[in-house]
């Protein structure tokens, strides 16, 4: 599997950040992006915008749900802003959110400045064990206007009870958002399944995607009362009509997209994703819990991420004690590439990792014992 992924001579442990790409995205990229311009095409958009539908397109395969409910972003915290603006719940004068100190912090930024100005945040505490799904009921009262959910929280590797916390919400008529950033590659997500009313993501961690092709998900039953601020003519319904007097939203979560897009992250993203696609996401699943496991159970005494398979995320936290700096600089030294976040080092095995980069990280755990 290591043969068709760009990879570093050293043990790359880093997927939780950036995903690395495959080989065979030069190629894909050259044929998708450059082709149209090297064939004499005079107008290549065509094309480019072909391969962004081929983005949602795959998007839906791996969610399990439709194309048009996707709309391509450039980042999270982009995408939160915009949805904030276009919900009539969510950018009313008040609005409640229920989220967790141990939520990514740009989101909290995004939030914070997007809302209107008295709007109140609930904060799960981070002493909290945000596996459980009796905390989520506790404050999940009917006040809320939006409970966010880290699917994955990308500095303890726990992962949240997404499908009883949507269904807590749902019960009491708030509105329930998932952040998949950490889990979309690695953690099946089936949107047909879950039903939340918003997700957002992004390509570049897990899928090996690249930075810059995120995307937001609308339920179909939000779709139509999203009136998104940030518009252009991509988000008219149709965009060649050009009359500066008459705009339509799109139909689809396209209304979302704006000005002229970009299309090169897409493009790069799309051919990543469908390689995923293919090869099965629960099939990475697998491999990466045997890999944990093969750590867990050689060092059980440093591992502060859960033990239980399905708490756990992508990412194992490794904590020392007090030979946690020797550890972080055993790992540089030997090559092995991982960092380190307040409750230790995260540590990511993806497809393109193998028992050997266990060992070679077990048999220095060893030495610290
Ligand atoms: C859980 C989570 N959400 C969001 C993000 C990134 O958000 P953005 O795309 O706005 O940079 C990250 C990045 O590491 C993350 O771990």
């Amino acid at each position: 599997m290591k043969e068709q992924f760009i990879l570093p001579d050293s043990t790359y442990l880093l997927s939780h950040s950036v995903g690395r790409p495959l080989h065979s995205a030069k190629q894909h990229f050259s044929d998708a992006f450059f082709a149209p311009w090297e064939q004499g095409k005079t107008e290549p958009w065509q094309q480019w915008l072909g391969g962004v539908d081929a983005f949602t397109q795959q998007l839906a395969t791996l969610f399990n749900s439709e194309a048009k409910l996707f709309c391509p972003q450039v980042n999270l915290s982009s995408a939160l802003t915009k949805l904030v603006h276009a919900h009539p719940r969510l950018n009313k004068a008040k609005c409640k959110v229920l989220m967790s100190e141990q939520d990514f912090p740009s989101m909290g930024f995004a939030l914070q400045k997007s809302l209107a100005e008295r709007s109140e945040f609930v904060f799960i505490p981070a002493s909290v064990d945000v596996c459980d799904a009796n905390v989520w009921e506790r404050y999940l009262t009917p006040e809320i206007d939006l409970v966010f959910i880290s699917q994955v929280y990308s500095n303890s590797g726990k992962q949240a009870p997404s499908a009883d916390i949507i269904g807590l919400a749902k019960r009491q008529g708030v509105l329930s958002l998932v952040d998949v950033a950490q889990a979309a590659g690695i953690i099946d997500i089936d949107l047909s399944h879950l039903q939340p009313d918003f997700m957002i993501g992004s390509s570049v961690k897990w899928l090996c995607g690249g930075p810059g092709a995120a995307y937001l998900w609308v339920n179909e039953q939000q779709l139509g009362l999203c009136e998104p601020k940030d518009v252009g003519w991509f988000s008219h319904q149709n965009p060649f009509e050009f009359d500066i007097h008459h705009f339509a939203y799109h139909d689809s979560a396209l209304r979302f997209w704006g000005g002229t897009p970009s299309v090169e992250p897409y493009i790069l993203a799309a051919h990543s994703i469908a390689w995923f696609n293919e090869f099965g996401v629960d099939k990475v699943r697998e491999h990466n819990l045997a890999l944990q496991q093969a750590l867990i159970d050689a060092h059980p005494q440093f591992v502060v991420s859960p033990i239980a398979a399905h708490e756990r995320s992508g990412t194992v936290i490794v904590h020392a004690g007090d030979k946690q700096e020797a550890l972080m600089a055993q790992l540089q030294a030997h090559n092995i590439s991982a960092d380190q976040r307040h409750l230790g080092a995260r540590i990511s095995f993806h497809i393109y990792n193998d028992m050997d980069d266990v060992e070679r990280l077990n048999s220095l755990l060893q030495r610290l014992v």
